[in-house]
């Protein structure tokens, strides 16, 4: 026991020693007690309340939207007569340089001053004096953390919609030269009917374009300033809540003070939006598990996103695409994570409320991940069009074909006429054919008006043609549908920068 007390001592005597070399430590050294409510509170927190309580670790990735809402709010301070001018030059300044030693590295952030906003409060007392302690006037934390991290979220909005764009762009590239390349369409990952291989990869960047205006959505509805909200009920110095929401880019303050310090419906707005793009990442990702399979061979992935397998020289494995796809239940799970934070929150502001940043901030380093290193792997790969060719040539694709040629040449009705297809895919089977092999004896054997034109519709081209109703498979469609998605990838631009 004495040796263990004797090894903390000098421990804690080297801490010491190393808190005085590093040039930008906010000192907490001074008291026992918090620096900031230390009023109240003779001893020091327990080492085990410090480290559930301290979210410096996370929330210090704030600190430019910390800096930037505190300069925002004591401007306005000064304008409305509330502090000095002297005193907002001095808090201006002092967080600047704060910015600038926190970039620099040279912040030696400590749970002793739990979060981000103690930490730069108590370096600006260092640096500027008795002026720091006015620039929390008329602010709370609460109101100040939320603030942080909607200016957060909404430029990190802006950057997750740019990576969003770039795979869409990867996509167009990669479908471009494929508009005329058949290959099977699917349903129940049985063959159905054939599509071109620009169409598929253009429902991806359907998707991606829904994904990339739900996060629109959501930029605009965060966009409002919680700042004056104060505790919780608002406060007694008579701020300009419309000025300061401006300075920072806000639409406008938040409506009710309740409301700004409890609420994180953004941020889970936002999760939620995540988690329905890494849905599609995960689709596409299988796609590319599957089409890179030699049962498929439909693609390959360069060297560069793929690994070897230390034991099976013959192995190149999609890893890749298989690490983005296992990525996406943590973002579905963020989701529900936040929700159960909120959903037996009573009114106002609850510690809770400070596990949402990781769980957010773990979100979006996922979802930059895994969109870079899909596009990565898009813009990479390699087609084989004479593989699809031959996967076309499993599972009769084109029953339908005959099922429809029977309704428009015959005017059968549909059913009458899918019946007559699958007797002769029946036919087919037996035989070892397709569908367009079969002799006209055969053809005859199903029905005597079966005739030639009926096997000259029956191929891969024919098919995919006919499909040209809008949104269809046929290469004049998918022409049109690559321009205009081009154009739109092109000329669409994030709503915050
Ligand atoms: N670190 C805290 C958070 O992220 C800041 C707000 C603290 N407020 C309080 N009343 N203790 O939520």
């Amino acid at each position: 026991m004495g040796h263990i007390l004797h090894v903390q001592g000098v421990w804690s005597f080297l801490f010491k020693m190393l808190l005085l070399t590093v040039t930008a430590m906010p000192d907490s050294s001074s008291s026992s007690a918090n620096p900031l409510w230390g009023g109240r509170f003779a001893a020091a927190a327990a080492p085990l309340l410090q480290q559930i309580n301290a979210s410096i670790n996370v929330d210090k990735r704030l600190y430019h939207e910390d800096i930037d809402a505190s300069r925002a709010h004591a401007a306005m301070l000064a304008e409305q007569g509330i502090i000095s001018r002297d005193d907002n030059n001095a808090i201006q300044q002092g967080l600047e340089t704060i910015r600038g030693e926190i970039t620099a590295g040279k912040m030696a952030f400590t749970p002793d001053l739990e979060d981000i906003h103690m930490h730069i409060e108590v370096r600006l007392k260092q640096l500027i004096g008795d002026a720091a302690g006015r620039l929390h006037t008329g602010r709370s934390r609460n109101d100040q953390v939320v603030t942080d991290f909607r200016l957060w979220l909404r430029r990190t909005i802006t950057e997750v919609q740019n990576d969003i764009t770039s795979l869409a762009q990867a996509l167009l590239l990669a479908a471009a030269p494929h508009v005329e390349t058949i290959l099977p369409g699917y349903t129940h990952l049985q063959p159905a009917q054939p599509v071109t291989f620009a169409h598929h990869l253009l429902a991806y960047e359907a998707m991606l374009r829904r994904d990339y205006g739900r996060l629109s959505d959501c930029a605009v509805r965060l966009n409002e300033c919680p700042l004056g909200a104060a505790a919780l009920a608002g406060t007694t110095y008579p701020l300009n809540r419309a000025s300061v929401a401006k300075a920072l880019g806000f639409d406008r303050p938040t409506a009710n003070s309740l409301d700004s310090v409890s609420s994180r419906d953004f941020a889970l707005e936002f999760l939620a939006a995540a988690a329905i793009l890494g849905t599609h990442l995960s689709r596409l990702a299988e796609e590319l598990v599957l089409w890179t399979s030699p049962a498929f061979g439909f693609v390959r992935l360069s060297d560069a996103y793929t690994t070897g397998s230390s034991i099976m020289p013959n192995k190149k494995n999609p890893d890749a695409a298989e690490l983005v796809r296992a990525k996406t239940p943590g973002l579905l799970a963020a989701f529900s994570h936040l929700a159960g934070i909120l959903k037996g929150l009573p009114l106002a502001y609850s510690k809770d409320l400070q596990d949402d940043k990781k769980i957010v901030f773990e979100a979006v380093d996922t979802l930059h991940l895994s969109l870079r290193v899909m596009a990565g792997m898009i813009a990479d790969m390699t087609v084989n069009v004479a593989a699809m060719r031959t996967a076309c040539g499993k599972g009769h694709l084109l029953a339908t074909e005959v099922a429809d040629w029977c309704v428009q040449t015959m005017n059968m009705p549909f059913r009458d006429a899918h019946h007559l297809a699958a007797s002769l895919v029946n036919k087919a089977e037996a035989l070892g054919l397709d569908l367009a092999d079969l002799s006209l004896d055969v053809l005859h054997t199903v029905d005597p008006r079966l005739n030639e034109h009926l096997k000259s519709v029956l191929t891969l081209e024919a098919a995919v043609a006919r499909r040209a109703v809008p949104g269809g498979t046929a290469p004049i469609r998918v022409r049109e549908a690559l321009a205009q998605a081009t154009q739109w990838w092109d000329q669409t631009t994030p709503l915050f920068s």
